[in-house]
């Protein structure tokens, strides 16, 4: 019997209207452009709205995926949502979407991942497709991280925005998704996080700071660069491709340095690196989809290409996807 693939049959993404740019961040926190371009190279972000949930831009940007791969609602039989800030704590996000679209009763799950949610919902996906249990699945990564910064924090909320983008696979005897990896280590939960919850509880106290976003940034920044060239020579050997044969590197939109490194790893010229982090800044669970989309919209992606989607984040996660497109 021939062996089943995932493929990506449709992508599509949505940013909320409101641009911030870093001059206004001059106006809200110590910061200047020139240090956020030179230490990141984002240069704005989106800000969703007054009232404007994770599940609107979700929405947004799997009604355009679902359009352009030419699938129903209701042919979805599973939904995965990567989202770190979901709508509310239950119903999932994923419930909330499923009803709206009208996917019938589908399986729909969130997975908080932080900004490897999406890959950890490819990968998930990739397994259903590939063991003949789901079809048609529906993979968006939505963010509304806006709404947990701390705005007096300049070495934090200068570095995300929100944003949605989605993908629609079908199970095909084309490739397709060619291999996931997905890894985790909670061991440095503290050097990135939002330090409460339902069961710690809310308010803030002397071992939590609110709901809002810590990082230390430079020491992210290391572990980030060190595994994230680990997940390359991982993805390669396991397809015992070589650096020459990726066509495409479509990283996780952190910092524009980091994005860098990994390009180099794979001896990879930045003219084949999807980049958007220059207007999206980081959008976590929504970046690696949101420049997916970007890419196969403005043309760069054509069928037949190799795409390496890699993402680093809380937990840590990280993970990595092969797709001939
Ligand atoms: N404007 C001006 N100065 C600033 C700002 C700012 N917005 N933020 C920090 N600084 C200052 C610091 O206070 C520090 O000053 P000091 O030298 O007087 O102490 C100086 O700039 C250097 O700070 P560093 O933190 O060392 O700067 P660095 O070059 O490491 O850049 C950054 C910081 C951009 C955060 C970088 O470390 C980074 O990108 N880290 C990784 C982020 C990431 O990948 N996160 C994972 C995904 S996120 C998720 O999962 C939700």
């Amino acid at each position: 019997m021939s062996k089943t693939y995932a493929r990506i049959i449709g992508t599509g993404s949505y940013l909320p209207e409101k641009v911030m740019t870093n001059h206004e961040l001059e106006q809200i926190v110590d910061t200047t452009d020139a240090w956020i371009q030179e230490r990141t190279g984002i240069r704005e972000r989106r800000i969703a709205a007054e009232g404007q949930t994770t599940a609107d831009l979700a929405e947004q940007a799997a009604r355009i995926a679902l359009k352009e791969a030419g699938v129903a609602p209701e042919e979805v039989d599973l939904l995965i949502l990567g989202t770190t800030t979901p709508d509310i704590v239950f119903p999932s996000t994923a419930c909330l979407l499923q009803h709206r679209l009208g996917c019938g009763d589908c399986a729909a799950f969130d997975v908080n991942a932080a900004c490897s949610g999406f890959i950890y919902g490819l990968s998930i996906a990739n397994q259903y497709i590939q063991a003949g249990t789901a079809k048609t699945v529906l993979v968006i990564g939505a963010e509304t991280l806006s709404r947990m910064l701390d705005w007096n924090d300049r070495s934090t909320c200068v570095l995300f925005g929100d944003g949605a983008g989605a993908v629609v696979l079908r199970a095909d005897q084309t490739p397709g998704i060619l291999s996931t990896h997905i890894h985790a280590n909670g061991a440095y939960a503290d050097l990135l996080g939002a330090d409460v919850g339902v069961s710690r509880g809310f308010k803030e106290n002397e071992k939590n700071a609110g709901l809002r976003v810590h990082m230390r940034g430079n020491e992210v920044f290391k572990v980030a660069v060190r595994t994230l060239g680990r997940i390359v020579d991982e993805t390669l050997k396991a397809n015992d491709m070589t650096q020459s044969q990726i066509d495409w590197l479509i990283p996780h939109q952190a910092n524009l340095r980091i994005i860098q490194a990994t390009a180099k790893k794979l001896s990879m010229p930045m003219e084949r690196v999807i980049v958007t982090v220059d207007k999206h800044g980081n959008t976590s669970a929504a970046s690696v989809p949101l420049a997916l989309d970007e890419a196969v919209r403005g043309g760069s992606v054509k069928p037949g290409e190799h795409l390496l989607l890699e993402a680093f984040g809380g937990g840590f996660t990280w993970g990595s996807a092969l797709v001939r497109y």
